[in-house]
């Protein structure tokens, strides 16, 4: 069931924990015990990849909750994090600057309670900053043996892969993807496919639209960032639950919840290396990774293809 990283011996599991909920940013209602426990639970669930960033709460707390909840099963885990982004003012700013990459590297060593980051990623490119400079810096990290691997996210462009590549080598790039956001199948994911590059996606439940809880009549929290989203308002929202509807019906014939109908799905994309699965409750986690050792019949994947293309893309400038 694992899989490898790129062309390293790191090999982890198609369900990986996103820990950005667990840090309550967005997430109305965590607690610090329940984050702790949602991490214990993914770990239970057999869950052996955990994905956070420098800027996973406004004080590092997703790194600290992880280094406290799976300090002792560190040597069985995989601990990926990211760099070049970090708060000013409520803000999140870019920065990739080389002596920025390397504090924010030690920082999240300590915060994390660990010598070495096993897939250090850059968070997103600095227009600020040339990217082979960032690269340079990332690849002083892995031969300083602090990461024992380098990865990319939201480049977007294989203009900047290839300048990146050029410097560092890539083991494995964080792009958004689900079943209605699929815009790298067109280059990254050959892109990455070709160069032996892992792809590890990021809102495969769609933020949980598509882990299918959320109803029709939800009346959001104000303190809830997702209503801002086109997804989640007016007709796209009525089109995407009429497509949820769908799904529902058909993970119920297939035995199965809609989260796990849409993570299996995902981890069985041809290319796709591992599916990030947000949670903010050991529940969340629990269903997500249940999906593992789900196997979709022929059958299953047609119907869920034609409800794909009834339901047509959305639009990931407006969407998210
Ligand atoms: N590289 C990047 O720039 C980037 C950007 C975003 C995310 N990420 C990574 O990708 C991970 C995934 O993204 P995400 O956490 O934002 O979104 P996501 O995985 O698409 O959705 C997570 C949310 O879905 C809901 N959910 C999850 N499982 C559920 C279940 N079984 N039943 C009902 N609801 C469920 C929960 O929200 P509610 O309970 O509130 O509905 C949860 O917070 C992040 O945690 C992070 O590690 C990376």
């Amino acid at each position: 069931m694992l899989r490898r990283l790129g062309k390293t011996d790191l090999f982890v599991t198609p369900v990986a924990m996103g820990c950005w909920p667990i840090a309550g940013i967005t997430s109305i209602d965590v607690t610090e015990a329940n984050s702790l426990d949602t991490l214990s639970a993914a770990f239970d669930a057999g869950i052996n990849f955990f994905d956070t960033a420098y800027v996973y709460g406004y004080d590092g707390q997703s790194e600290r909750l992880i280094g406290r909840a799976l300090g002792p099963h560190r040597d069985r885990i995989i601990l990926a994090s990211k760099c070049g982004i970090h708060w000013e003012e409520g803000k999140q700013v870019k920065d990739g600057r080389p002596e920025t990459i390397r504090r924010q590297c030690d920082e999240s060593l300590r915060r994390l309670g660990t010598d070495r980051i096993d897939l250090y990623y850059l968070h997103a490119p600095d227009p600020e900053t040339r990217i082979c400079e960032t690269a340079e810096a990332l690849r002083g990290l892995l031969d300083a043996g602090k990461v024992r691997a380098i990865g990319v996210s939201n480049l977007h462009t294989l203009d900047r892969y290839e300048q990146f590549q050029a410097v560092c080598p890539i083991t494995a790039s964080q792009p958004h993807y689900n079943m209605l956001q699929r815009e790298i199948e067109a280059d990254q994911l050959p892109w990455c496919r070709d160069h032996d590059v892992s792809t590890i996606v990021y809102w495969p439940l769609m933020k949980g639209f598509l882990a299918g809880k959320l109803s029709r009549d939800h009346q959001w929290d104000p303190r809830d960032g997702r209503q801002k989203y086109p997804v989640f308002q007016g007709d796209q929202w009525i089109k995407t639950h009429d497509f949820v509807d769908q799904l529902r019906t058909i993970a119920d014939d297939q035995g199965c919840t809609v989260a796990q109908l849409v993570t299996a799905w995902t981890i069985g994309r041809p290319g796709i290396t591992v599916a990030l699965c947000g949670a903010k409750r050991p529940s969340q986690i629990s269903e997500t990774a249940a999906a593992m050792s789900l196997s979709l019949t022929e059958e299953t994947l047609q119907r869920i293809a034609t409800a794909i293309e009834e339901r047509g893309e959305v639009d990931s400038r407006a969407a998210v």
